[in-house]
């Protein structure tokens, strides 16, 4: 039951729907992994991998929107802010002990956030890089 990457989910901006991807693909080796009941295994692994992720991507978006005047980036950085403490809150509960329920709420908390961030608001973001990078071609 894996994910599929879905065209709804894609920007348009190419950098940012790699870093996506890899996150989804991410999600989905998670997925995998409990089905296996593996899970608890494979959940140290996208915690790690989250734990650099919501830096570098995070990051990446917020260069952009820097550069780029979004007006929408207050909000957007409260989204990442939020998603950040989310992501300590699971590894303060991995290091308190891995059982099933954590395994379940982090999968769940990722799929929401591809769902309403990735699919909403990054995809706004994604629209404005892509009408000022147009608009920076068309004046150079
Ligand atoms: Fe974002």
């Amino acid at each position: 039951m894996a994910l599929l990457w879905r065209k709804a989910l894609e920007t348009g901006v190419e950098w940012q729907d790699k870093q996506h991807k890899e996150l989804f693909d991410r999600i989905n080796r998670l997925m995998d992994a409990m089905l296996a009941r593996k899970g608890k295994e494979e959940i140290v692994n996208l915690v790690k991998f989250l734990d650099n992720y919501v830096v570098t991507h995070f990051g990446a978006e917020d260069q952009a929107m820097a550069r780029l005047q979004f007006p929408g980036r207050n909000s957007h950085i409260a989204e990442h802010k939020s998603f950040k403490e989310q992501v300590a809150g699971i590894k303060k509960d991995i290091e308190a002990g891995i059982n099933l329920a954590v395994v379940i709420e982090t999968q769940q908390k990722a799929v929401d956030w591809l769902t309403n961030h990735i699919g909403v608001v990054d995809k706004e973001l994604g629209n404005y890089i892509l009408q000022k990078t147009d608009t920076a071609k068309k004046s150079a």
